[in-house]
């Protein structure tokens, strides 16, 4: 049997960071960028993962109590949550992904190759599963999530997250046109995350409010997605990046291509993501569409190292 499964790329809308610390905050997927994983079961040889942009085959010794990589623990969790023997099979992982850019690599070879395995013993994880068991491997791998990147990309739908609510899929009324642009500085998540909450915890006073007002203004944004008023994301996403400059997760790349977008027409444009490299969106205004491609190059001028247009659509479009 020879199977695919994958899961998409992500950019956090409105309130990174801030999410983490109980603020609400809106991710939609990418669906043209995707990690995949291929299943071909066969006879023999255990349990192998063949990274090929690693260029590694790993074999997976589901018997040791030393799990020695975030996909071995996948693997793992899956088979514990299944109550399955480790099947023969070798599970081809790729990703279109750009790795550490804020676009949610890790969160999506994660979740394909956790599907991959459950189809490998003939199950389908429900979605509910497969998000606690992704989030189980963020939080070994990469610090303290708030779960949105594995929940955007689980359910491949936009949505409104609130750490430790009910997930909510957001009713989008109008498609919002984006271009992602990437600075080309590769940035961790986890050592943002982790800056932040030293920021938090040294300055509470002058943070705390900082982190609300990003709360405030996730809340806006999600009464005018909902309602199909674009215009009024713009100034939205330009209030969002100032406030992320507060945090200190912006970087000066990022700074000059929000202003490029600006420059060049978008609506508004913030950094997306862990930030201090990685990926910035902008807004391409709705009634002008043709605006995305002078947008896009006006990135690469400014000095992305690539930049995409991307539709986020209703849910279940
Ligand atoms: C990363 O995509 C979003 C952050 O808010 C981290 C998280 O929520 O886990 C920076």
């Amino acid at each position: 049997m020879s199977l695919t499964v994958s899961a998409p790329a992500k950019v956090i809308l409105f309130g990174e960071h801030a999410v983490v610390h109980g603020q609400p905050a809106i991710a939609a997927p990418v669906s043209t960028l995707r990690a995949s994983a291929t299943v071909l079961n066969d006879q023999g040889g255990g349990l192998r993962i063949r990274s090929v942009d690693l260029d590694q085959v790993l074999p997976i010794n589901l018997d040791s109590d030393l799990v020695d990589s975030a996909l071995a623990l996948t693997a793992r969790l899956v088979l514990q949550r299944l109550d399955a023997t480790p099947p023969n099979a070798l599970i081809t992982l790729e990703s279109t992904i750009p790795m550490a850019s804020g676009l949610g690599s890790g969160a999506a070879v994660s979740a394909a190759l956790a599907r991959a395995v459950a189809a490998a013993v003939g199950y389908d994880l429900p979605q509910s599963e497969l998000n606690t068991i992704v989030f189980e491997i963020e939080k070994t791998y990469h610090g303290t999530p708030s779960g949105i990147d594995n929940t955007v990309i689980v359910y491949e739908q936009p949505v409104y997250f609130v750490r430790g609510c009910d997930i909510e899929i957001l009713p989008i009324a109008r498609p919002l046109t984006l271009v992602v642009a990437d600075t080309g500085a590769a940035s961790l998540t986890r050592v943002a995350v982790g800056d932040v909450r030293h920021l938090v915890e040294s300055e509470p006073q002058r943070i705390q409010p900082v982190l609300e007002t990003i709360g405030d203004i996730a809340r806006q944004a999600r009464t005018a997605i909902t309602s199909g008023d674009v215009a009024a994301l713009g100034p939205l996403m330009m209030q969002n990046h100032q406030h992320l400059q507060t945090l200190t997760v912006s970087s000066p790349s990022l700074d000059h291509l929000v202003g490029a977008a600006y420059a060049a027409g978008a609506l508004g444009a913030k950094l997306s993501g862990g930030g201090r490299g990685g990926n910035m969106i902008a807004l391409v205004p709705p009634d002008q569409l043709h605006q995305a491609e002078t947008i896009r190059r006006a990135l690469l001028t400014a000095g992305a190292t690539r930049a995409f247009i991307t539709t986020v659509e209703p849910a279940n479009h």
